[in-house]
C-alpha cells in the first residue's frame, strides 16, 4: 500500500551547510531546492498529498539573523516555486498562522494558494508558522466564537477548524536529520501515523530514502486500535 498522504519533518538544513563549512542560510537554500525534486518522486510513487514543515511556531526562538534569512528566502522563492508546481498540476496550501508575517508575504502566500487552487494532480500543504498546539487553540477559539454547544464538539466538527479542514490525516510522517520528536507538528492528525526517520539531512533527501521509507511503510500493520484482521470494523 501507498501512503495517500505523507508528512515530512524537513531537518537537518543547519548541520548540512555547517558540515561544508557553509552559513547556515546556505543549508536552507538548499533545502528549498530539494522539495521539487522530493515532491515529484512522491507523486511518481502514486502518493496524493503532502504536508511540508517549514517553519515552526517555536523556530522564532532562533537568533533573528537566522529568522530574518528565512523570511528573506520564503519571499523570493514563493513566486519561482509556485510557477513550477503550478505546471506541475499542484495545489499549494499555506498551513499556520499568517499574521504575525509580513504583509508582502502575507500576499504572496494567499497569491499562491489562489493561482493554484483549482489543481488537483497533487496537493502539497506547506507548514511555516505552524504549531499543532496554537493550531488547536486556535480551533478551540473560533469553536467558541461560534458559540457551539458542548454536545456539538465531536472530531469531525473540530477537525474542520483546523488548518487541515478537508485534509485526510497524514499515514506516514517522515523525519530527516535523525531526530525522533514531533516538534510540534500535526499532533492531533499523527494520532495513528506510521514514522519514519532517518540520519539523511533534508537536502540530501532522495528516491534512495524516500523508496526505503514507503517500503517500510508497506510491511507496517496499521490497526488503529483494533485487533490484526479488524481494522475494517
Ligand atoms: C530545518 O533545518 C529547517 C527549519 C527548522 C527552519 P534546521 O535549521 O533545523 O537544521 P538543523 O537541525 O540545525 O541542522
Ligand atoms: C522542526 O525542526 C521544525 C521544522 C523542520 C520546521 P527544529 O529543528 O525546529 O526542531 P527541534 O528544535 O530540533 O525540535
Ligand atoms: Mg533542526
Amino acid at each position: 500500500m501507498v501512503p495517500r498522504h505523507i508528512a515530512i519533518i524537513m531537518d537537518g538544513n543547519g548541520r548540512w551547510a555547517t558540515e561544508r563549512q557553509l552559513p547556515r542560510m546556505a543549508g536552507h537554500r538548499r533545502g528549498v531546492a530539494n522539495i521539487q525534486n522530493v515532491i515529484r518522486t512522491l507523486a511518481h510513487r502514486g502518493v496524493a498529498v503532502a504536508t511540508l514543515y517549514a517553519f515552526s511556531t517555536e523556530n522564532w526562538r532562533r537568533p533573528s539573523a537566522e529568522v530574518n534569512a528565512l523570511m528573506e528566502i520564503l519571499a523570493e522563492e514563493i513566486e519561482p516555486q509556485t510557477r513550477e508546481l503550478h505546471e506541475a498540476g499542484v495545489r499549494l496550501v499555506h498551513l499556520g498562522d499568517p499574521s504575525p508575517l509580513d504583509g508582502k508575504l502575507q500576499d504572496a502566500i494567499a497569491r499562491a494558494e489562489r493561482i493554484t487552487e483549482a489543481n488537483d494532480r497533487f496537493l502539497l500543504n506547506v507548514a511555516f508558522n505552524y504549531g499543532g498546539r496554537d493550531e488547536i487553540l486556535s480551533a478551540v477559539r473560533r469553536i467558541l466564537a461560534d458559540g457551539l454547544s458542548p454536545d456539538q464538539v465531536n472530531e469531525e466538527l473540530f477537525g474542520r477548524y483546523l488548518y487541515t479542514d478537508g485534509c485526510p490525516d497524514p499515514d506516514l510522517i517522515i523525519r530527516t536529520g535523525g531526530e525522533q520528536r514531533l516538534s510540534n507538528f500535526l499532533i492531533w492528525q499523527a494520532a495513528y501515523s506510521e514514522y519514519y526517520h532517518t540520519p539523511v539531512l533534508w537536502p540530501d533527501l532522495g528516491e534512495e530514502e524516500l523508496d526505503r521509507a514507503l517500503a517500510e511503510y508497506g510491511q507496517r500493520q496499521r490497526r488503529f486500535g483494533a485487533l490484526d484482521g479488524q481494522e475494517e470494523a
